[in-house]
């Protein structure tokens, strides 16, 4: 059924919210899983669409997946396919996380190239080529990547960028490989620290968490664990821009606020008052924004996920700012919308300027992923009149409880079946 939210400008938003595990955790601690025979359970996980949807991958490789409200259990059989659905497959991007674990435990993968957030061209190269430096041979044949090993070593080595999705990959083939490797400009992200927390307790043994060298002991085999997800960075960013680009008053609980040390900064620039708790904070707005530049660059640089809010915030704010998105090409598809409701922006290769204004207009405008979806919410909070926001499964895939979150924060968003 064809879903949309109306959302009807002018609120302040003001409250408490309550921020669960991480989408960009989740996902890959239920990969992780692949790893240990046996059951691994995972606490604090969001109630979004992506987890199911990795719960179909899994199944199809043999386990059981029992999702209770926030605790998911896995239980992985002695005997794992190496060969997941691949319409599963396509439901997320996250799914490719399988790779490195069945190449691992299977020494074989069959993957179909993963779906996702249409945000740019999403290579994988980076993980093949990390994979054939630990001895598998890959290739991609038939819209699948095809990862093959008699037997995995250690090596050493250099990422040329800092990808999530390749250092975890990389990471959970290495775990069982024979000997040490060594990933070296590995992705510091908090969600890779958390993987490399789950990965510990089920038995590798893994130096450097949290920096950009990551060294592996290989291990002849893990065992299962229990483990709680940490906080959603992205998500608890949401909020604080919630509350700064509709001059609210927002404490978000459940984050680790040194996650967003940069992000924090930013707002106080932009005239926000931060304050701090401990696995919270609160950010309140007294006055109209003032302009303030942004950067995408990886942890701890300003993540890309909020990207579409740094550009809801120009919009309104008193001044000019630009926007410089260095990771996806396409996430500027996000300023055409933001157009329709009046923003004033223009863009030219990475970087994008906005003009803010005092108000947008509202009019439908469609999500073309995740937080682009949250940050055309956000921009009808800022029109007069009511936003109609389209294709909002794309919310549900990565913000749980999303509507009921914003209507206690005083916003005025329903969803509406057309
Ligand atoms: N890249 C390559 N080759 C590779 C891998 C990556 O060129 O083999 C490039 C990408 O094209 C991009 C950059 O490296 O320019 C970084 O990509 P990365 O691999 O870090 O991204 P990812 O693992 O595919 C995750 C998150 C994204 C988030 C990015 C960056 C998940 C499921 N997704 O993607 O989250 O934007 O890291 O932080 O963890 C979202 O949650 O909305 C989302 C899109």
């Amino acid at each position: 059924m064809s879903e949309h939210f109306r959302v009807r400008g002018g609120a302040r938003l003001r409250g408490a919210v309550d921020v669960v595990g991480a989408k960009n955790s989740v996902l890959k601690l239920m990969a992780a899983a692949l790893l240990a025979e046996g059951t691994t359970t995972l606490t604090n996980c969001p109630e979004i669409l992506d987890v199911p949807y990795m719960a179909e991958v899994l199944c199809s490789l043999g386990c059981t997946v029992d999702i209770d409200g926030d605790t998911i259990a896995i239980t992985t059989p002695t005997e794992l396919s190496h060969r997941p659905d691949g319409e599963s497959m396509r439901k997320l991007r996250a799914s490719v996380c399988v790779l490195g674990p069945l190449v691992g435990r299977c020494k074989r993968a069959v993957v179909a190239l993963p779906g996702g957030d249409a945000i740019g061209s999403r290579p994988l190269d980076m993980h093949q080529s990390g994979l054939r430096q630990l001895g598998a041979h890959s290739d991609i044949e038939h819209g699948c990547v095809v990862a093959e090993a008699e037997n995995l070593h250690g090596a050493q080595i250099w990422l040329d960028f800092p990808s999530m999705g390749a250092t975890e990959n990389i990471l959970m083939a290495a775990v069982l490989a024979e000997g040490t490797t060594v990933i070296d400009n590995a992705a510091r992200e908090p969600e890779i620290s958390d993987l490399c927390t789950l990965l510990t307790q089920m038995g590798a043994k893994i130096e450097g968490a949290g920096t950009s060298t990551l060294t592996v002991h290989g291990v002849e085999a893990l065992v299962p664990a229990e483990h709680e997800v940490i906080g959603d960075r992205i998500v608890g960013a949401t909020w604080a821009f919630a509350a700064a680009t509709t001059r609210g008053d927002i404490t978000v609980r459940g984050v680790d606020p040194h996650h967003l040390d940069l992000v924090l900064e930013k707002l106080r620039i932009a005239g926000a008052e931060v304050t701090f708790g401990e696995r919270e904070f609160r950010v309140v707005q007294p006055e109209r924004p003032k302009a303030v530049d942004f950067v995408t660059l990886p942890y701890p640089g300003f993540a890309t996920d909020l990207q579409p809010f740094a550009i809801t915030l120009a919009s309104v704010a008193e001044g000019t700012s630009m926007i410089t998105e260095n990771l996806f090409e396409s996430r500027f598809r996000f300023i055409e919308e933001m157009m329709r409701l009046g923003a004033d922006a223009r863009t030219d290769g990475h970087h994008a300027v906005i003009r803010g204004i005092e108000q947008l207009s509202s009019a439908p405008v469609w999500a073309s992923d995740i937080r682009a979806g949250v940050g055309l919410v956000l921009a009808g909070l800022c029109a007069d009149g009511d936003t109609e926001v389209w294709d909002v499964f794309h919310i549900d895939r990565g913000y749980p409880k999303f509507v009921e979150n914003m209507t206690a924060l005083g916003a005025d968003v329903a969803r509406v079946n057309a």
